[in-house]
């Protein structure tokens, strides 16, 4: 679990308001979610036999014996919280929700066990223009950003009774190979061997490479919706890589799956991930909901940005107040609110601690501030006040105190 620091959290802050800002001009609306969840939420959404319930989960017993578990992602939550607020009965929902999320995976360069994604879902919508409009939005993200090293790889899973006929097909094909499989998939092979497929065991790469694929064996409604996604991704001219082993971690797709995958950060390469799940809020007590979403690693996403030469503004003082001599700093203080007040964004940083000239001047200096206002007795007396610029070589100024703020706002604005 990672502290992050002001610098890079000011790199966070950045990319999380040009995302939010992106989704809420698709119509997205925010959604704050509790971070502990009944552990049973995660078992019954994500499925019992995946990697994350069986490994990865954060759970224990509160005081009254029951068991929570710290999110280990979003969208069961987001179901859940439709549900319980009545928020689905009748009605379509866009919604967006972001905040750490905790796996008890094995730390590594892009995989942490306190982690953040910003995650978007669309709940009550069934064809396949929402799941175009999530990836075309997501690519517009990455087109604002300048962040290339991306490309979109998509699959579709199809419907229960079609999975379980591929179901039969793994099963059939994996017995036959039994003797060459790990602990792990052994014991899915009876329970959930589509998890087979989502192995990371690098032995288990060439068994899985020659298993059966299940767009050999969709059903004619997911042939047509997945149709349907590629003419408008090909419409909107985001490319895409049919990938039929893309099958992701958690049990509840169906139909459309995807991945944004860099090769930029190492092994660590899904930045963005998503897709259906028109039986998780059925499944989780609700009626029928169709539903559609993905959800971004933001510590991925914000290397991805760094390794495409990305920068984010810098957030320094504009103006850095120094004053001098008797009286000189609560009249500072009060000509800090004035600027605050009148001179619109203004950022202005006060000295703190007194100090000699020499010492404030420094601070200043280091703060770096565009410009130093310096506040003396003899200044205050005349009601005026120095105007030094620290990035020019230009002289201070003396500015009356009553045009100080007008003044300003010429340089800020680059009059
Ligand atoms: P997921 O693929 O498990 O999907 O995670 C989504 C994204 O979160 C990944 O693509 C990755 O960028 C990031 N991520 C996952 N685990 C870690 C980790 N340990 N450290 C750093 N980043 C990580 C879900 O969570 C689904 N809820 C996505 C979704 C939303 N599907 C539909 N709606």
């Amino acid at each position: 679990m990672n502290d992050i620091l002001p610098g890079v959290a000011n790199t966070w802050r950045y990319l999380e308001s040009v995302v939010q800002d992106i989704v809420q001009s698709y119509g997205y609306e925010e959604i704050r979610l509790p971070i502990l969840e009944d552990t049973d939420l995660f078992k019954r959404s994500i499925g019992e036999v995946t990697d994350i319930v069986e490994k990865e989960m954060y759970t224990f017993e509160d005081r009254n014996g029951e068991s929570l578990t710290l999110r280990p992602e979003a969208t069961a939550s987001v179901a859940r919280a439709g549900m319980t607020n009545g928020l689905l009965h009748n009605q379509k929902q866009k919604l967006w929700t972001s905040g750490p999320m905790f796996r008890y995976e094995k730390p590594q360069k892009g995989r942490y066990r306190q982690f953040h994604q910003f995650n978007v879902e669309a709940l009550g919508y069934d064809g396949p223009d929402i799941d175009a409009e999530l990836i075309i939005m997501s690519a517009r993200m990455w087109q604002r950003l300048g962040i290339g090293k991306i490309r979109l790889e998509i699959n579709s899973l199809g419907v229960p009774e079609s999975r379980a006929r591929y179901r039969e097909a793994l099963v059939g094909y994996f017995s036959g190979v039994k003797n060459r499989l790990d602990e792990d998939s052994i014991r899915r092979l009876e329970q959930n061997p589509l998890r087979i497929l989502d192995s990371k065991n690098p032995d288990m790469q060439e068994i899985i490479q020659a298993a059966p694929v299940m767009l050999d064996y969709l059903d004619d409604e997911s042939v047509e919706h997945f149709a349907g996604l590629k003419a408008l991704l090909d419409a909107a001219g985001v490319p895409f890589e049919v990938n039929p082993r893309l099958v992701r971690g958690l049990d509840y797709y169906s139909r459309t799956v995807f991945e944004w995958i860099t090769d930029a950060l190492g092994s660590q390469g899904a930045v963005c991930s998503g897709g259906r799940y028109d039986g998780l809020v059925e499944k989780l007590g609700g009626r029928a909901t169709p539903a559609v979403g993905w959800a971004m690693g933001i510590e991925r996403f914000v290397a991805l940005y760094e390794a495409c030469g990305g920068e984010s503004p810098l957030t320094v003082p504009d103006v850095y107040i120094a004053a001098l001599g008797e009286g000189t700093q609560a009249r500072a203080f009060a000509l800090a609110e004035e600027l605050r007040d009148q001179v619109a964004g203004i950022r202005v940083e006060m000295n703190l601690g007194g100090g000699s000239f020499k010492s404030q001047m420094k601070r200043a200096d280091k703060s770096s501030a565009a410009y130093a206002l310096i506040l003396g007795e003899q200044e205050l007396s005349q009601d005026r006040i120095g105007l030094k610029p620290l990035r020019s070589g230009d002289e201070q100024e003396s500015i009356a105190l009553d045009d100080l703020a007008a003044v300003l706002q010429g340089k800020l604005s680059g009059a």
